[in-house]
């Protein structure tokens, strides 16, 4: 398998761009089979799981074309509403597909996704909604089977804050009878550009960015022409952590630092001079070890689950404890293993980690749990002493379109090692 491998000890410096969003991305996909013509959707990462998720949808028939950046998703042949297990076990964001073909076909079979590294990952928040808009759903032999001659608008209360189910029912209340009201849903920005595809494709919705979203149902969807994905915050604040890490001098560009507010104040908190401008964050050296800074994670506009592993690698080599909370997922801390095998001292206890800093990192031979963590490693590797490989680089690879490369071109001593085998 194909590792990573970093020599570290380089500070960064220079200029780097982040893509768009892998999170934004994918229900725009999902979006797109809703439509009554093509839709064309630009900057997308090239990234492992959005050509899954495209492979997925040319499964039920839609034809689409990755060139560059640029999406094109032609929906029209669909015939089929199963998403294999194949395709599901590889990428939980399948279940997607749930909301837009239950909605305009009547009828969706998806394979569970079931649990993953760091966490079970349930979807029982989905299936209530769209029970409640009608649906008869059942789970047999490791599917969920969802059948409605045509779903009804209805007020939805989800108990748990859940980017996935928010954005699923939103996209089989679309075309609903009638009015549907979902109350506690999540306020991820990833959330609010759907929406923003669906309003463009005919959809009548609002409330996106608060507690409750309202969606009136109507007849049919037509394609988008031109819609651009956001930049990805989370690959933002991972090159962010990367130029804090090596003390380096780094302007971050293509992004929204609006996105990233606590993130970046965490930064600030922990003694980092950063200058932020309307599409870039810019990253100056310090002097001596960064404050060690306490951080819980949250649904949006909390501190991101997803920027969690990284933050820990930061606070690897910070002067004093610095106690991070995960509220998200239960089994998000896989990477402590693997940091503390690179010199780090860390506790875990329950969902919560201990990280005592420490006077330096040393190179080791680490392997990559999900996606973050991969990123975390490689960020702790860029400050260690030697050389690191990191493994199973295939988890970076389904979310961070050439991080390797990236990095590269800001001065780190990185590269990939292919297997030959
Ligand atoms: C999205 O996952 C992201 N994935 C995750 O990013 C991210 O960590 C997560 O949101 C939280 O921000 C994509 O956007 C593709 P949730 P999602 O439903 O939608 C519980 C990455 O690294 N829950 O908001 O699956 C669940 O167990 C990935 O890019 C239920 O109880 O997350 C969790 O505790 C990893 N029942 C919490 O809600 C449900 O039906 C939040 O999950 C659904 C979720």
């Amino acid at each position: 398998m194909d590792k990573i491998v970093i020599k570290g000890g380089k500070k960064l410096k220079g200029v780097v761009a982040v893509s768009g969003s892998k999170n934004a991305t994918l229900p725009v996909i999902a979006a797109a089979i809703l439509g009554s013509s093509p839709s064309t959707i630009k900057n997308i990462p090239l990234v492992r799981d959005i050509r899954t998720m495209a492979k997925l949808i040319g499964l039920l028939g839609a034809k689409s074309e990755i060139k560059e950046h640029t999406l094109t998703i032609d929906p029209a042949g669909i015939k089929n509403y199963e998403a294999p297990y194949e395709l599901v076990k590889t990428m939980r964001a399948s279940i997607y597909v749930l909301g837009p073909l239950l909605t305009k076909y009547g009828y969706a079979k998806v394979s569970l996704p079931g649990g993953c590294a760091i966490g079970a990952r349930p979807i029982n928040l989905h299936l209530m909604g769209m029970k409640k808009m009608g649906a008869k759903i059942e789970i047999a032999h490791g599917f969920v089977k969802a059948t409605a001659k045509k779903l009804k608008g209805a007020r939805i209360v989800f108990d748990k804050v859940s980017v996935g189910a928010t954005i699923n029912v939103m996209l089989a209340a679309v075309l609903a009878d009638g009015e549907t009201r979902l109350d506690n849903v999540a306020k991820e920005p990833d959330v609010v550009g759907a929406v923003e595809f669906l309003k463009l494709m005919g959809a009548q919705i609002t409330g996106e960015g608060t507690d409750v979203i309202t969606i009136k149902g109507v007849k049919k969807l037509h394609g988008v022409k031109d819609f651009s994905v956001m930049p990805d915050r989370i690959e933002a604040a991972t090159l962010i952590s990367a130029a804090v890490m090596t003390k380096g001098a780094v302007k971050i560009t293509h992004l929204i630092p609006a996105q990233l507010a606590l993130f970046l104040e965490k930064i600030k908190e922990a003694g980092v001079k950063i200058k932020t401008d309307k599409n870039s964050v810019t990253v100056f050296p310090y002097k001596g070890k960064l404050k060690a800074t306490d951080i819980i994670t949250a649904p949006y506009p909390g501190f991101p689950t997803d920027v969690q592993a990284q933050w820990m690698a930061l606070m690897t080599l910070a002067k004093g404890e610095a106690v991070i909370k995960e509220e998200i997922w239960e089994n998000r801390f896989m990477h402590v293993m693997e940091l503390t095998r690179m010199g780090s001292d860390i506790r875990v206890d329950g969902n919560m980690a201990i990280i005592k800093g420490v006077n330096k990192l040393s190179a080791a031979n680490v392997m990559a749990s999900d996606l973050r963590a991969g990123a975390a490693l490689i960020i702790a590797a860029l400050a260690a002493d030697g050389v690191s490989e990191v493994h199973r680089i295939y988890h970076i690879e389904r979310g961070y379109e050439g991080l390797d490369k990236k990095l590269k071109s800001i001065g780190a001593n990185i590269y990939i090692e292919k297997d030959g085998n």
